[in-house]
C-alpha cells in the first residue's frame, strides 16, 4: 500500500515525458513531410520539376560549394548562398537573371565566365531545368 503514493510519480511523470517526446517526434515528422509535400512537381517558368530538382542538386553535389535552403547538407561557402536567387538582378555578377539564363549558367558556367571558380559539372539540360525549378521554389 505504501507504494501507491509513488505510483503516479514512477509512471505518471515518465509517461508524460515519453508521450511528450513521441508527440514532438510526430509533429516533427509531419511538418517535414509537409515541407516536401509543399514542393510542387511542376514549375511554370522552367517547365521543370522542383521536387525532382532537389534530388538532382544533391546528386551533383552543388551543396559542397553553395548553401541552399531545404537541401540536406548544402552548407558550402565557396560560392554565394542560393537563397532568394530568384530576387537577384544578375547571375554571377553579369548575366541578367532569368530562368533561362540560370539554366544556361548551371549547364556551362565556364562558357560565360572562364575565370569563375564554378566548374563545368556536366549538368544536362533536363537536370538544369529541374534544378532551377527547385531554386525558384526554395522554402
Ligand atoms: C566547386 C564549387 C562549386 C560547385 C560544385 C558549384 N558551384 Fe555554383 N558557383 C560557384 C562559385 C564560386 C560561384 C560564383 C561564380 C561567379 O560569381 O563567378 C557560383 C555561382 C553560382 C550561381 C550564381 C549565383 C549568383 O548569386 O550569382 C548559381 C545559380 C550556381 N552557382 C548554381 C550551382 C548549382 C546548381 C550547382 C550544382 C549543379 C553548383 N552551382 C555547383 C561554385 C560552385
Amino acid at each position: 500500500m505504501n507504494t501507491l503514493p509513488g505510483y503516479p510519480l514512477l509512471t505518471g511523470a515518465p509517461l508524460r515525458v515519453l508521450f511528450g517526446a513521441l508527440f514532438s517526434a510526430l509533429v516533427g515528422a509531419l511538418s517535414c513531410a509537409g515541407c516536401s509535400q509543399a514542393l510542387p512537381t511542376h514549375d511554370e517558368a522552367t517547365g521543370g520539376n522542383p521536387r525532382q530538382g532537389r534530388e538532382t542538386i544533391v546528386r551533383y553535389g552543388c551543396g559542397a560549394c553553395h548553401t541552399i535552403d531545404g537541401v540536406p547538407n548544402a552548407r558550402g561557402l565557396v560560392g554565394p548562398p542560393l537563397a532568394g536567387i530568384g530576387e537577384r538582378s544578375y547571375i554571377a555578377g553579369h548575366l541578367p537573371n532569368t530562368a533561362e539564363n540560370l539554366m544556361r549558367w548551371i549547364e556551362h558556367p565556364q562558357r560565360f565566365d572562364p575565370q569563375s571558380a564554378m566548374p563545368e559539372l556536366g549538368v544536362t539540360q533536363a537536370d538544369a531545368r529541374d534544378i532551377v525549378a527547385y531554386l525558384l521554389h526554395q522554402p
